[in-house]
């Protein structure tokens, strides 16, 4: 199998160091706008090939599956023409697909070429019992979000709290409200809220709760659902990553064990 990777930051090269491991995976074809990121994580992997910034289609050609590992703006630009060459597609930047339209255009495209559109829970848990939850009726999902005051960028909406934010004593609950308003005000730390919407109820049912807290040295997550299945509760604490605080480890670990699951042709779980 041919792998193409879009970004070549933190979970790219992380993804990237794995699959170099994968006897499934004959070539990791490597795109980043960054052209030095692109040849700092080639020069790692013996079976990379790079492609220059200018040379994004002849990377799809090359690939059958196209990890998107880099930012909403590629979601947009990149995903729909992985798609409608019939090309299988991976999304990390999910906080993307809060745009219905651009959702709605990648899946129609999808179905339209018989391509594979892959959305792995990235940073969070509990996304398996979500979507069987999701089978009957949900009463509310709920997420909570609490990360180190560091590891959190402010919208301009919220600028004034930058200086609290500096060295709060407290917790600061700097967001409550649907999923929809929360991806738009805080596009860099809630994939998780993209991923836990689109399993579930959607972006405007699911809540969403963000909190920046000095006690926590970790990222944590905690859904709460409740619906004809009965209650749900799940936690996390992920390990930030060290080139990245605002992505958890966990993120490029569920799409290696996504791509595990598509080259082993087993499945466990859903
Ligand atoms: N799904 C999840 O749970 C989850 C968790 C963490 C991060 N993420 C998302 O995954 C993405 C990557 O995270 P990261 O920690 O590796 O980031 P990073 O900043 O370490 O690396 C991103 C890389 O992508 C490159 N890039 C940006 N825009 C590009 C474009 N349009 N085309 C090609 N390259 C481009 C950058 O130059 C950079 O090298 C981010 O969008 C992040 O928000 C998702």
């Amino acid at each position: 199998m041919r792998i193409g990777i879009v970004g070549c930051g933190f979970i790219g090269t992380t993804i990237g160091g794995a699959l170099e491991q994968m006897e499934e995976i004959e070539v990791i074809n490597l795109f980043d706008l960054d052209f030095e990121a692109t040849v700092g994580l080639s020069s790692r992997l013996s079976k990379s090939v790079v492609f220059r910034s200018t040379e994004l289609e002849l990377l799809i050609d090359a690939s059958d599956l196209v990890i998107e590992a880099a930012s909403h703006t590629a979601v947009i630009d990149i995903v729909p023409k992985v798609v409608e060459r019939g090309k299988d597609v991976m999304i990390l930047s999910v906080g993307a697909l809060v745009d219905d339209d651009l959702w709605n255009r990648i899946r129609d495209l999808a179905r339209e070429n018989c391509s594979r559109v892959y959305i792995p829970s990235g940073a969070v848990s509990g996304i398996d019992g979500i979507i069987s939850a999701s089978m009957a009726d949900v009463d509310c999902v709920t997420l909570t979000v609490r990360k180190p005051p560091k590891g959190l960028s402010l919208p301009p909406e919220l600028h004034h709290l930058s200086e609290d934010l500096r060295d709060p004593k407290e917790p600061i609950v700097l967001f409550e409200g649907n999923a929809r308003d929360a991806v738009r005000l805080f596009p860099k730390n809630v994939n998780v809220a993209a991923t836990v919407s689109l399993a579930g109820i959607g972006f405007d049912r699911t809540k969403v709760k963000i909190i920046a807290d000095p006690n926590v040295q970790r990222n944590v997550q905690r859904i709460d659902m409740r619906g004809r299945f009965g209650e749900m509760q799940v936690q996390m604490e992920n390990h930030p990553s060290t080139s990245n605080p605002r992505t958890s480890y966990m993120a490029p670990l569920s799409a290696i064990s996504v791509i595990r699951k598509i080259v082993s042709g087993i499945s466990i779980g859903n």
